[in-house]
């Protein structure tokens, strides 16, 4: 029989039973539901709201429900709606007229806003470790990249020289971003809802920060109506989730690239590629094309999210129980790709010959030719104009700006002498960008440094 039976004359139909139930997805957060449970039992029976003796007994059969669940010996009943009703249904079952005790100065609608935030509290912190240690393989990856130099590109077009160790460690920069993001979340999300009751508290004396600092909170929500409306904190995170997926996938991308032929920067370890059903041939890079297309996924559950909580009026509206699938499958999502996705990396080869080659094409070495006129006393627009033309002959003539002769050179200016090779070559052309954020190894010596600070503060070693 249904909780709430006593107001209706009939039971509800069975498609109504189906559709509104949840508890084939909030199952999972049994943990969260009956840890906060025990928390308002123990507040109730310190507070004399229900006696000591009762509020021990519905917590010793939590504690044994919680574990009988964890032992696989409970089925949860369609019935019964969700997550809170089945286990306060199995309270009832076990010790009757005492576990109709536990809901008093509660609602579900508190209750749920406090099992989804103990829920993602864990989650983020899961994440942010998944998070840091991926952080940790990039570090790696670059600290042993300082002196393969590879091209980078703007519009996939070869723009400029710069080193491996560079590259990785833009991604260390924006991966960095994710965990400070992560970290800014759950310190917002730290806020403990119960006791806003439906929406307008309760009237009797709770103790609130009682519930708050057993279940790990540092504060409690200000405003009983806020409480249980709020859905930011989950909106959030699939944001933060969204932005580090994209990054997974612009890195995923650039594997994908530098796996083919075409560019073959890197090899990726065989235990994390894949074959061809017919090609015999084929080495795919499937993992980072899932993560790339996973991305889609998190993206999804985010604008889910928005689109059900957006114009709804306060406090709680069913509509809420949607939110659940969302953030659960966006979490398992990024839980999922983290890990594979920081092994890979951390087992694929990279090759400097290959990466030096394509450096080696597509005069990117260029601004570098004309930096070196205007060091010589020339605008930078008139040294612009010349080395474009001076590439327009190498196209011409296949040859490259290492392989034109000086008369060449003097050709088209007698400012170039021979020092010119000097400059335009690809170590000293690196090694030239000293500018805080460039490629050279003392510009890169130092983000690795702020990365690598940023992990240790995090107890996290590259
Ligand atoms: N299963 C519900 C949810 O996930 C719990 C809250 C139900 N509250 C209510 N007033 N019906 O949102």
């Amino acid at each position: 029989m249904k909780a709430w039976s006593g107001r209706f004359e009939k039971t509800t139909d069975a498609l109504t039973d189906s559709l509104n139930a949840s508890i084939s997805f909030d199952c999972r957060l049994y943990e969260e539901d009956i840890t906060g449970s025990i928390a308002h039992a123990g507040m109730l029976g310190a507070q004399g709201i229900i006696e000591a003796e009762e509020a021990d007994k519905i917590i010793a059969c939590l504690k044994d429900i919680l574990a009988d669940i964890k032992a696989g010996k409970i089925e949860f009943k369609q019935e019964n709606e969700d997550i809170h009703m089945n286990v306060e249904a199995i309270l009832i079952e076990r010790i009757g007229d005492t576990g109709k005790r536990l809901h008093t100065a509660r609602s579900r609608n508190d209750q749920v806003a406090l099992d989804i935030r103990l829920y993602l509290k864990k989650e983020i912190k899961e994440i942010r470790g998944l998070t840091l240690n991926l952080l940790s393989i990039i570090l790696k990856k670059a600290e042993s990249g300082k002196d393969v130099i590879m091209p980078s590109y703007t519009h996939l077009q070869r723009a400029q020289p710069t080193s491996f160790a560079h590259y990785m460690m833009a991604y260390a920069n924006m991966l960095r971003r994710d965990v400070t993001r992560l970290e800014d979340c759950l310190e917002r999300m730290d806020e403990m809802p119960l006791g806003s009751g439906a929406l307008t508290s309760t009237t009797y004396p709770i103790d609130r920060w009682r519930v708050a600092r057993e279940l790990g909170f540092s504060r409690i929500t200000e405003n009983s109506i806020d409480g249980v409306s709020d859905r930011d904190f989950s909106i959030e995170l699939l944001s933060d989730l969204s932005l580090l997926m994209m990054h997974l996938s612009r890195f995923s991308e650039e594997i994908i690239l530098w796996c083919s032929w075409e560019f073959k920067f890197v090899e990726l370890d065989d235990a994390f590629a894949t074959g061809s059903s017919i090609m015999p041939q084929k080495k795919n890079p499937d993992i980072p094309e899932l993560v790339r297309g996973k991305t889609g996924r998190v993206y999804g559950s985010l604008i889910s999210l928005l689109t059900v909580m957006k114009a709804l009026p306060l406090a709680y509206n069913k509509d809420m129980q949607e939110d659940k699938e969302p953030v659960f499958d966006a979490v398992d999502t990024v839980k999922a790709c983290l890990p594979v996705f920081s092994a890979m990396l951390d087992t694929m080869t990279i090759l400097p010959e290959n990466m030096r080659a394509a450096a080696a094409k597509g005069f990117i070495n260029a601004t570098d030719c004309a930096d070196y006129l205007v060091k010589k006393g020339l605008p930078f627009r008139d040294a612009y104009k010349l080395v474009g033309m001076l590439v327009n002959h190498c196209i011409k003539t296949g040859k490259t700006l290492e392989t034109l002769s000086m008369d060449e050179y003097k050709e088209m200016s007698d400012v170039f002498d021979t020092d010119v090779y000097d400059y335009i070559n690809l170590d000293n052309c690196v090694q030239a960008r000293i500018a805080e954020g460039g490629p050279s190894k003392p510009s890169v010596e130092k983000q690795i440094a702020s990365v690598k600070e940023f992990l240790n503060k995090r107890g996290e070693t590259a």
